[in-house]
């Protein structure tokens, strides 16, 4: 019998031992004696804020839409591993793909004797691009941020970034500088940032009247045109729908504004399209399919269907810069282009550009939309805004982050995994897998309401 037969993937929650259960304590418990304090002292602050525990469950198996805790509770995963199991967890083909690559060849000379799958990928990867396109691969979103940030500095030898507040980029030290979501990840390490960032403001398209958010947009590029006028800037770093700052999709024209001037100001556009990217909005790229062509693509999360890799597509012209400076490879590290997430890549790839995966993606992002939008409309529920973008929803609770938190706690032990989001963390942040059922949308709607019911705002 194969392991996971009896875990198809679209199944109902069956949550039959209370959260946490005594082995999951016992590890989590082992966990914080270790563990570096930063993730228990979030833990703490999530309890006081929710009056709710946040004792973390413990995965031990996932297939398609399900994750079984070691305690043998199943859930529904409406993260997807932070958007990364777009095709649904441990997808047949990536599966497959990692077994045979493991077989062959787990590591290479990355930058100096490469592997088939490395070569196979950056080819794939180059095709997708809407320009001819050179890559640098990585092994994380914010590594590929990295590369975005040099290339960009290298190709107009001007150090400063204009990015959004709210937007995120990840945590390392480029990205981190350019990642406006919370100042709290950027202020311990001020002093080692890029001092020649400037923030400007991410204009919402659902501002409470047309006139409000044409002046947000008009504001958002008056601010991104002053940072420009000084001459420093050499890119404009974007999401193309805040993904971690609250499913805030750019307003229509937005982000080719941004690049028309990037352009004349002599910068470079990079779309981040991390979460974005790779079918989740229903597009390949969400900036491409709103009349945006960036001069860089940032992919990760979907692209490895589980596996660590990441992507920066560079127009050819701009790239042209790494071959100039020292002759040296400049960008690289021992595990970059690893074959078995080139191999994993490359099998995510075959399915997410498939007709019928764009259909499907399609078709569960309308079910769930209409489902949830019907489900919310009861005003006494307290979610005054909803944002899809296919399979990237956000939900804008009423009662804050603290009720948002309650809410996360609540659907856990009603057997539904969800995330909070947003600059205040007041958005219940849904980033499902493709592969989400009928009925499993629909049991997530029901506790869903039940969840909002229990945390109502007297
Ligand atoms: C838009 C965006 N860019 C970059 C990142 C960073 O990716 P990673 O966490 O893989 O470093 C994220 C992560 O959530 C993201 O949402």
């Amino acid at each position: 019998m194969h392991v996971d037969d009896d875990l198809p993937g679209d199944q109902l929650p069956l949550v039959a031992v209370p959260l946490p259960g005594s082995l999951g304590a016992r590890l989590i418990d082992d966990l914080s004696r270790v563990e570096c304090p930063g993730l228990t002292a979030r833990r703490r602050r999530r309890e006081e804020l929710s009056g709710a525990s946040h004792d973390p469950i413990v995965w031990a198996r996932a297939r398609g839409a399900n994750v079984v805790d070691v305690e043998g509770n199943r859930f529904v995963d409406f993260t997807a591993g932070f958007g990364a199991a777009l095709l649904g967890h441990s997808h047949p083909s990536v599966v497959a793909a990692v077994q045979r690559q493991s077989t062959r060849l787990l590591h290479a000379l990355g930058d100096v004797y490469p592997s088939e799958p490395k070569i196979a990928l950056e080819r794939r990867l180059a095709e997708l691009a809407p320009w001819p396109a050179r890559v640098i691969l990585g092994l994380s979103g914010a590594d590929a941020v990295e590369a975005a940030l040099k290339t960009a500095a290298l190709a107009t030898k001007k150090p400063g970034v204009v990015a959004f507040v709210g937007g995120y980029h990840g945590l390392s030290y480029g990205a981190v500088g350019v990642s406006g979501y919370k100042t709290a990840f950027r202020a311990p390490f001020a002093a080692q940032l890029n001092a020649k960032v400037v923030f400007a403001p991410f204009p919402s398209v659902l501002a409470p009247s047309p006139d409000e958010a044409e002046q947000a947009v008009e504001a958002s590029l008056a601010a991104v045109d002053a940072a420009l006028a000084t001459g420093e800037i050499g890119a404009v770093v974007v999401e193309p729908i805040l993904g971690r700052g609250g499913v805030e999709p750019a307003p229509a024209g937005f982000l080719a504004a941004l690049a028309e001037r990037a352009r004349l100001a002599g910068a470079v556009l990079i779309a981040d399209e991390v979460y974005t990217g790779l079918g989740r909005t229903g597009r390949l790229f969400r900036s491409i399919a709103q009349r945006c062509v960036p001069d860089i693509l940032v992919l990760g999360k979907a692209l490895g269907g589980g596996l660590p890799v990441s992507a920066c597509l560079i127009r050819e012209e701009l790239a042209q810069a790494w071959g100039a400076p020292d002759r040296e490879a400049l960008h690289t590290s021992t595990f970059l282009g690893n074959p078995l997430g080139c191999a994993a890549a490359l099998a995510s790839l075959d399915v997410l550009t498939r007709p019928e995966t764009a259909d499907q993606i399609r078709e569960t992002g309308q079910r769930l939309e209409s489902t949830l939008t019907e489900a919310l409309r009861d005003h006494r529920l307290g979610v005054p805004r909803t944002t899809f973008a296919r399979l990237l929803v956000g939900l804008t609770l009423e009662g804050g982050s603290g009720r948002a938190l309650a809410v996360m706690r609540s659907m856990l032990e009603r057997g539904y995994i969800v995330l909070t989001g947003g600059v205040a963390g007041n958005v219940l942040t849904l980033t499902p897998p493709m592969c989400l059922t009928e009925a499993q949308i629909d049991g997530f709607t029901h506790a869903l309401v039940a969840s909002l019911h229990a945390t109502r705002v007297p």
